[in-house]
């Protein structure tokens, strides 16, 4: 499959998003305003991937960047990473990203830290790519033979990056020789399951059910699902997790209907900074994306709309959290401290 996100001579390739599943687009982005429009317009999405292109979009910032004054350099430098900042609130990915690119920004002269950015940018996105491959490896243990599972939104490879998370999870559980099966929710407003998680299954010849978000209880109540998986934007310290909207939603159903409820994540969307889930900032976008779909109106002009991006889902509705360090389980305060040493 092709990479969603390729640093390549000294650019950013990027594959649209938001063309998908109709083009496969590539774009190359060679500055950093740019990238964070690219972010902010979701033909990069998913925290993870949001992360790794916030990183190599800081990268680019920083290598246009023309004064040879070092205290010059990293107060126009501080305002790239504002940009970045202030793209996608939720993703804590993003600023875990940030924080590293801040760290990594040290060297005796400006071309010196130029490249060690550059580096850092690559370290990052190879870290993702190492730790989703060993969540979903050890995730896959979760999962039983002749299993089907729904997942909401999207949180294969597009999303991370890397091999994928909820998705990722799904992948590895088929390599082990398991058959699963998956109900996808179509994820309103911007259709990313409907429209990227179909895709990527069928890439990977894993049979995939797509429904709109409202027959989810539906089919729990059959009986035709036997466990929830989700990805994760952000997890606070004590284990409630921002995702998708609609995800808490799937989690009371789940709850009802007594069926397993987990979230797949790197580690790097932990944010030990915040004790709880109210305190992580939810994104709110444009009214446009609910009242329109693909630039189509849906609804009469002038109604007002809302457009919560993410919704929180306290740990009590989840089983466990999987994460590349481990499979972690209630009290989430205690698993989860010491997961996320790169943070702060
Ligand atoms: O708004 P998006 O599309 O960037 O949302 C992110 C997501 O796809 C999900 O919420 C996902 O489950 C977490 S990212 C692997």
């Amino acid at each position: 499959m092709a990479r969603p996100i390729e640093w390549l001579d000294g650019k950013l390739r990027i594959l649209d998003q938001s063309r998908l599943p109709r083009e496969q687009i590539f774009i190359d982005l060679d500055n950093y305003p740019d990238v964070a429009l690219a972010i902010k317009e979701m033909r990069v999405r998913g925290a993870p991937a949001i992360g790794v292109a916030a990183a190599y979009g800081i990268a680019l910032g920083a290598s246009g960047i023309e004064t040879a004054n070092k205290d010059e350099f990293l107060a126009q430098l501080s305002q790239v990473m504002q940009a970045f900042a202030a793209s996608r609130p939720t993703a804590g990915n993003l600023f875990q990203a940030i924080n590293r690119m801040k760290k990594a920004a040290r060297g005796d002269g400006v071309t010196e830290i130029k490249n060690s950015l550059i580096n850092e940018a690559k370290r990052i996105h190879k870290g993702e790519i190492t730790a989703t491959k060993k969540l979903s490896q050890l995730g896959a243990e979760l999962i039983k033979d002749g299993f089907t599972l729904l997942t909401h939104c999207n949180a294969g490879p597009l999303a991370t990056a890397g091999y994928g998370t909820a998705l990722g999870v799904i992948k590895a559980a088929k390599e082990q020789g398991k058959k699963v099966s998956v109900f996808a929710t179509e994820t309103r407003p911007l259709l990313q399951g409907a429209r990227l998680t179909t895709w990527e299954l069928m890439q990977e010849a894993i049979p995939v059910t797509l429904i709109t978000d409202s027959m989810a209880g539906y089919f729990m109540y059959q009986k035709k699902i036997d466990c929830v998986i989700v990805g994760a934007d952000r997890i606070a310290a004590n284990g409630d997790v921002a995702n998708k909207i609609g995800t808490y939603t799937l989690a009371v159903l789940a709850k009802e209907s007594k069926i397993l409820f987990y979230v797949g994540a790197p580690t790097s969307t932990i944010d030990l900074s915040l004790s709880s889930g109210d305190k992580i900032p939810i994104e709110e976008r444009s009214p446009e994306e609910v009242t329109h779909i693909q630039g189509v109106p849906i609804a009469p002009e002038g109604i007002r709309a809302a457009n919560p991006a993410f919704d929180i889902t306290p740990c009590s509705y989840i089983t466990a959290i999987i994460t590349e360090k481990g499979i972690i389980r209630a009290p989430y305060t205690e698993g989860l401290k010491g997961t996320d040493s790169r943070f702060s």
